[in-house]
């Protein structure tokens, strides 16, 4: 009867693990939820009968019942380090005359680029396949625990499994996000419960981090891309391949990543994705573009706490002009009184904007602002977009 209990145990587990990859991460539907849930229910079921077969890496232990009491304090083995930031088509070409020079090569360079996912950047250490320990970035020397906060993350392995042979131990690197709908649907409950909204999907992913209740966790949905695989008993011949390999042991990549054969082929990624970006339902700030072969990188090697072989290019904010209707006042949960901007509905970035934030009168004042102006506004790291001026040009002489 025990062993009958175990080895279904065992059956089920890989059956919510199957159909949890093919969900999470490839976005392929193999069950109904009805399906789904009958297993889910069943394994839960074995699991309160018989807690001695209780794993940490079962599907059901994703999300905790213990309340996190600190975060222990994480010194990542490698520092997690950032990236020089770039703006201009000139910084990047720039960059590949460094290269080259550094190189002493005059031949082109084979580049990767990725998107910048806009999200919080995270270490996650596997030992023996298993997830141990999952670590945010902090200052990139040491960061903190957030291990049961991560595990809730349904397109995250908690165990490898592999036809090949897995290291005993390394370390995946990635960055943890949500989806812009995600978080709408999110945002719009707290106002609806009186609480103030978070700012952009960023923000609200580091909040949920930061929770000391995983069941909290769990009812918003973070994900995660993965770019990166460390371990000192595997070496790659490029990010190309170290991609691929993180694909293979079954952690979700971005797909949008593309070889570029040369900075000219750079440039045409980034120019594309600076248009396209707005219908990815994530956020995405810019391009990180990485020398692909490794030993390049290594030859290259690093300055102060940047890799000298990858550059971010920041896209710019997305501005537009409309017309300030009126501007009302918005009483937060704290009795805190800010003016908002009514606006002539526009679209940019990939949402119809209506109203924009103006903070304080001080800021109307500074800046200007009157009902029946032209205003510019922009849409930057934040969903709710900022007034940046007036276009004075365009003032009304009866202008309020
Ligand atoms: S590579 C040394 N790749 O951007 C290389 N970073 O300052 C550093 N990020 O904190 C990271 N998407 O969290 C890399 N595809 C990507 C990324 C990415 C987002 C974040 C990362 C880092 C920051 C760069």
């Amino acid at each position: 009867m025990k062993d009958n209990a175990k080895n279904r145990i065992i059956e089920l587990r890989k059956k919510i693990r199957e159909y949890d990859y093919s969900y999470y991460v490839l976005a392929e539907s193999k069950i109904s939820d009805f399906e789904y849930d009958k297993l889910y229910k069943e394994l839960e079921k074995l699991e309160q009968e018989y807690p001695e077969f209780i794993t940490p890496e079962s599907p059901t232990q994703r999300v905790g019942s213990d309340l996190t009491k600190e975060f222990n304090s994480v010194e990542h083995k490698t520092p997690m380090l950032s990236l020089a930031n770039s703006y201009e088509e000139s910084e990047l070409i720039e960059f590949d005359k460094r290269i080259k020079n550094l190189l002493k090569l005059e031949e082109d360079i084979e580049y990767i680029t990725e998107l910048k996912i806009d999200g919080v950047s995270i270490s996650i250490l596997y030992e023996n396949g298993k997830l141990k320990r999952a670590a945010t970035r902090g200052d990139g020397t040491t960061g903190e625990e957030v291990t049961t906060n991560i595990k809730t993350i349904k397109s995250l392995p908690l165990e490898i499994f592999s036809t090949e042979i897995i290291p005993s131990s390394f370390e995946v690197r990635g960055e943890v996000f949500m989806e812009v709908e995600e978080f709408v649907r999110f945002n719009n409950q707290r106002i609806e419960q009186g609480l103030k909204p978070f700012a952009n999907p960023r923000n609200l992913t580091a909040g949920t981090l930061k929770l000391q209740d995983p069941k909290e966790v769990a009812k918003r949905p973070l994900d995660i891309f993965t770019y990166y695989l460390l371990s000192d008993e595997q070496t790659f011949e490029s990010q190309y391949s170290n991609l691929d390999q993180l694909s293979k042991y079954g952690f979700k990549v971005n797909k949008n990543f593309k070889l570029c054969k040369n900075i000219t082929e750079v440039l045409e990624y980034c120019k594309y994705w600076d248009k396209e970006r707005n219908n990815l339902p994530y956020e995405t700030d810019g391009v990180v573009v990485k020398v692909n072969k490794i030993e390049y990188q290594a030859r290259l090697g690093n300055v102060a706490k940047s890799p000298r072989w990858a550059i971010a290019f920041k896209f710019a904010a997305q501005r537009t002009k409309t017309k300030l209707k009126s501007i009302t006042w918005q009483v937060g949960r704290t009795g805190a009184v800010t003016p908002v901007a009514e606006l002539e509905p526009v679209f940019l970035a990939g949402s119809t904007i209506s109203r924009a934030t103006l903070h304080n009168k001080d800021e109307i004042k500074r800046k200007d602002i009157r009902v029946g102006d032209t205003v510019i506004i922009e849409k930057g790291g934040d969903v709710i977009p900022k007034i940046i001026s007036v276009d004075l040009d365009e003032r009304d002489k009866n202008s309020v």
